[in-house]
């Protein structure tokens, strides 16, 4: 049986999609080298999925390494998530997340023109779409590129590499997804998100605050044109998204060209309104100040999932409570 080949597959998300695809019986083999990600992972997803994981710990820009990978595997896809992500230090270090995120994709696009491998699902971001003017849920149609930052504009040179690529290859198909706020953790509390030092994401601080490992929320900013004045964002449950990665792969397979996708609930949660949440939820303390606004944040970023809705017939499945109650036995089993 051919195998999915999942690039950053010990990381947060490439971990639940890693999850998704041996659960459904798919043979995959997960390439990392943990810079952003635990060891400890691959032990616990063989417990949970009790199968074993052919694992390859290298960078996936390395071409020595990644035709390795090819050579001694049946790669009939790649689900690409290796990357820097952390829109902070990409403002420090531009250059050196252009080589990596940059580096490891035409590694791999060379590799798969070698190997006869014509899929290819790119992790994208909907930090491409820069800042929504009317405040409405993006659509696909919406103008990207005019990204705030050196992390997304890696996201956005990547999908047009990968167009590129498509346009002069027939046989090659590509899914560009666009996630929206990933948050929540598997039910297992096996796997979740793990940031190194302290957290930049609103989940993980919260689920900080909550157990006790830092004091309290800062709530970047209650002066903006929403509802209660805090950001509006659209956060999506990392095992919906992971299922995404699913359909779109059935999807490449039954398509050339490229294709891109939202990958959101459609709805919009307030700061406050998740902090409200997460405390009903859970029945927990989490105390919390109103602090200067952040730079770089957007008041609103929504999606319109219709067209995956549509075309990939892919439903979000899981509730804000579920995000908030599966982030926080995942926090809880971290200082276990
Ligand atoms: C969400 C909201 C903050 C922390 C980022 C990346 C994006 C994607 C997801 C990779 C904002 C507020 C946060 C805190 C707060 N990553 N907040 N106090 O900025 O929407 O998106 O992560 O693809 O590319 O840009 O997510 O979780 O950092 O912030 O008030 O301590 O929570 O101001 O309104 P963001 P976030």
């Amino acid at each position: 049986m051919a195998d999915i080949l999942i690039t950053g597959g010990c990381g947060y998300i490439g971990s639940h999609t890693a999850v998704e695809f041996i659960n459904s019986g798919m043979d995959i083999v997960i390439v990392d080298n943990f810079s952003n990600s635990d060891r400890s992972v691959l032990g616990r997803l063989q417990q949970i999925t009790g199968k074993r994981i052919r694992f390859y710990e290298c960078d996936a820009a390395d071409p020595q390494a990644m035709e390795k990978v090819f050579s001694e595997n049946r790669i009939s896809a790649v689900i690409h998530f290796a990357g820097f992500k952390a829109v902070g230090e990409s403002v420090k270090k531009p250059l050196a997340y252009y080589r990596n995120n940059i580096d490891s994709t035409l590694t791999l696009l060379e590799l798969m023109k070698k190997h006869n491998c014509y899929n290819f699902i790119f992790s994208s971001s909907a930090t491409v779409y820069g800042e929504s003017k009317d405040m409405k849920p993006f659509t696909e149609n919406d103008e990207a590129g005019k990204c705030s930052n050196p992390y997304g504009r890696t996201k956005y040179m990547i999908e047009e590499i990968l167009r590129d690529a498509a346009n002069a290859d027939d046989n090659l198909s590509v899914v560009l997804l666009r996630y929206f706020n990933p948050i929540g953790a598997h039910e297992s509390g096996l796997i979740g998100e793990n940031p190194v030092g302290i957290p930049n994401n609103l989940m993980p601080f919260i689920t900080q605050v909550a157990v006790g490992k830092l004091p309290k929320l800062r709530v970047f900013g209650n002066d903006y044109p929403t509802p209660d004045g805090s950001c509006i964002r659209d956060y999506i449950h990392v095992a919906d998204l992971a299922a995404g990665h699913m359909s779109a792969l059935l999807y490449a397979e039954n398509h050339t060209g490229c294709e891109v996708f939202n990958l959101g609930t459609g709805k919009g949660t307030s700061v406050l309104e998740m902090v409200e949440t997460f405390r009903r939820v859970n029945d927990v303390e989490l105390p919390y100040e109103i602090a200067d606004r952040r730079e770089g944040d957007v008041p609103y970023c929504v999606a319109d999932p219709t067209k995956a809705n549509k075309v990939l017939l892919w439903e979000c499945k899981k509730t804000l409570d579920d995000m908030c109650r599966d982030s926080w036995r995942w926090q809880k089993n971290c200082i276990a």
